[in-house]
């Protein structure tokens, strides 16, 4: 079956071609590719090359198909999975596999690790790991658009589901964010800031009591503004206010003071900007945990965080890469 794909063979060296895909071994699946959406972390990938920690060294030889929000149908199903799965069923791919064996360990996922697997492409063999991982996952709705979307959304609900909380003696941690708590997302009204807003605003089982949402592009604000409205969210029972952090002498100053002097119990850094992670780090309440859920490109990105703080105060931090 020949394929036609965009492959990287280092930094900035992407690739049309068709090449020819090998017959499946039974424990593969032949898949026709019909939708991937682009995210900020393949233009990461396809920038760093084989210095991103998920593209494997000899990606200049062996390249990688890049991609990872994709959907389509399958086409043809290896005997292993043949009560599991058939021809014409629709799927998605969750592509953090957490699956050790990887051509990069831990890290490896389609879209960055693998020649025969990423959405940039018509024609892929998913591996029997994808399966083996339940990261196949089969998708009834209309259309495709919608299960190449749910990658994006699973790293938003992966990184709320990430923060955590404590009790001061109990050495227990409360996972999730605070129920009826203070919430901000800085740097919140790119693509994936908004995927958070809407996940927020939509939540039946927690949700804060005060959402802040910052950023520096008026315009991105305002149409952040039109699609989740501050009325839609007073109907949810969340006060939710835009910020322009551009416009303010002292941003930590005022987003303190939206919070009624407390700070946050959730920060969410939606940008890898030291000035941003040191603001989310400052607007703190006691017990505040700060999601740097930002990918930087540069492996020394670092900021400043008040460790008096960190004793005094029990704040902390968590990442996450990727969904699950
Ligand atoms: N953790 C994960 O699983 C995961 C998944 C996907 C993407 N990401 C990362 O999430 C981040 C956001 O993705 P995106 O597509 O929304 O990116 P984006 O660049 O479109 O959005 C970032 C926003 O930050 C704003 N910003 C920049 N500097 C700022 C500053 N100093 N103060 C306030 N706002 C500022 C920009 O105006 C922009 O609206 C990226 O770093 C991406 O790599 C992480």
């Amino acid at each position: 079956m020949k394929t036609t794909a965009v492959r990287l063979y280092g930094k900035k060296d992407l690739r049309l071609e068709s090449f020819e895909l090998p017959d499946i071994k039974d424990d593969e699946i032949l898949a026709k590719v019909v939708c991937d959406s682009l995210c900020m972390s393949s233009y990461k990938a396809a920038t760093q090359g084989s210095d991103h920690k998920r593209i494997p060294n000899e990606v200049d030889k062996n390249p990688i198909i890049i991609g990872h929000e994709f959907a389509g149908e399958l086409m043809k199903v290896g005997s292993k999975w043949a009560d599991q799965f058939k021809a014409g069923d629709k799927f998605s791919i969750q592509p953090a596999l957490n699956y050790e064996k990887g051509p990069v360990g831990i890290l490896s996922a389609p879209g960055y690790s693998y020649t025969q697997i990423g959405g940039d492409a018509t024609y892929v063999i998913i591996p029997g790991e994808v399966m083996e991982q339940d990261c196949l996952l089969p998708y009834k709705g209309a259309g495709f658009y919608p299960a190449s979307l749910s990658e994006p959304l699973s790293c938003v609900i992966g990184a709320m589901h990430a923060n955590y909380h404590t009790t001061p003696g109990s050495y227990v941690h409360k996972m999730e964010i605070v129920d009826k708590g203070k919430m901000a997302i800085l740097a919140g009204v790119g693509p994936m800031g908004l995927a958070a807003v809407n996940y927020v605003l939509h939540r039946d089982d927690r949700r804060p009591s005060l959402l802040v949402v910052t950023d520096v592009d008026q315009a991105r604000l305002d149409r952040a503004a039109s699609l989740y409205t501050t009325e839609f969210a007073a109907s949810r029972g969340i006060e939710l206010i835009y910020l322009n952090t551009a416009g303010l002498a002292d941003p930590v100053a005022g987003l303190k003071e939206l919070s009624g002097g407390e700070g946050y119990n959730d920060v969410f850094v939606f940008a890898p900007v030291r000035p941003v992670v040191e603001q989310a780090d400052a607007i703190l309440a006691f017990d505040g945990c700060l999601n740097f859920f930002a990918g930087p490109s540069d492996p020394k990105f670092s900021a400043m965080f008040n460790f008096y703080n960190v004793h005094y105060a029990y704040t902390h931090v968590v990442g996450t890469s990727g969904g699950n």
